[in-house]
């Protein structure tokens, strides 16, 4: 019979310097006392683990080299494939169909954005997209090298849709809270956490080309007669450009000890966090 690991026998995940399971909590708690940050992310992972390892002792015939190699899901696949996998689990039900968290509030279909609430998106959007393509442009860690020039990149777009929005006579605001916490936080990791900083960079540019579409697409119906802003086009095949770069992450990605890419994975819930945050401005 398959034998479980306990989660008291996991081994510790969150190794890096300056950045432990106790900061990262404080951290978060200061941006919303009621998460419990490092308890559910440790969960989500460890969980992950379980489920892993149980069905690698179910083969007996299986070599100890072999199990370890299939103690994380995604892992045959690359190391993309792992951060995919805890992104989706991230999901609420709802969003996206291996969501594992409760809904909250309404689904996407029946928003009522607003354009004052869409504005403050985009502005805060657009900070953040200028903030990480100003990083990859002067790289403080070499790896960021790899990410100049993707395709992927979204910022003149924005600016493009922000003049857009001007001359129908809105006015664009100032970058608020959410944006604005969220670039201070990239600038500050991008400079002492490759591992973590990493992974903003993949669910950022992801999770817009997947849900974010899908959200445009919506938003775009209600409020601006289903213009397709430049935020959702790509030069070029958009499925090409994020293989690209999933084959960039990955080769990053190898050169990291099993710990560094936990600290990694562990990031993705802040990544959920910064951003519901400032998705969340639609509704405002
Ligand atoms: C209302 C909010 C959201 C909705 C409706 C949504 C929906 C979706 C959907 C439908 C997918 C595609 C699933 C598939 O491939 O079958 C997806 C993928 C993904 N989402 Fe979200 N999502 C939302 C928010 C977020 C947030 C806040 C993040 C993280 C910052 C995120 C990160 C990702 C990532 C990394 C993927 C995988 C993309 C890929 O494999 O290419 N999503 N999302």
């Amino acid at each position: 019979m398959a034998s479980i690991t306990p989660i008291s026998q996991a081994k510790p995940i969150c190794k890096a310097p300056g950045f432990g399971v106790l900061k990262a909590t404080k951290l978060q708690s200061l941006v919303n006392p009621t998460w419990d940050f490092s308890q559910s992310s440790r969960v989500l992972i460890q969980r992950s683990r379980m489920v892993l390892v149980a069905s690698a002792s179910a083969s007996a015939s299986s070599s100890t080299a072999e199990k370890q190699k299939k103690r994380y899901p995604g892992e045959a696949k690359g190391f993309v494939e792992e951060m995919r996998f805890v992104a989706m689990k991230l999901h609420t039900r709802d969003q996206a169909k291996e969501g594992e968290k409760e809904p909250q509030g309404q689904p996407v279909a029946k928003w009522e954005p607003s354009i004052d609430g869409y504005l403050k998106f985009l502005v805060d959007s657009k900070l953040v997209y200028d903030t990480l393509e100003k990083i990859v442009e002067n790289p403080t860690f070499p790896e960021y090298a790899e990410f100049r020039n993707t395709g992927l990149e979204r910022s003149e777009r924005l600016a493009k849709d922000l003049e857009w929005f001007k001359e129908q006579g809105h006015a664009i605001p100032e970058p608020s809270a959410p944006g604005v916490s969220y670039a201070q936080y990239l600038e500050e990791l991008s400079g002492k956490d490759p591992q973590a900083f990493i992974c903003h960079f993949y669910n950022i540019y992801f999770a817009h080309s997947a849900g974010g579409r899908m959200i445009g697409k919506k938003v775009a119906e209600k409020l601006i007669d289903k213009k397709e802003l430049e935020f959702y086009k790509w030069d070029g095949d958009l499925s090409q450009l994020l293989q690209n770069v999933r084959d960039k992450l990955n080769k990053v990605a190898e050169s990291w000890t099993r710990e560094e890419k936990n600290h990694c994975l562990e990031e993705t819930e802040k990544s959920f966090k910064f951003s519901g945050e400032i998705l969340r401005l639609i509704l405002s």
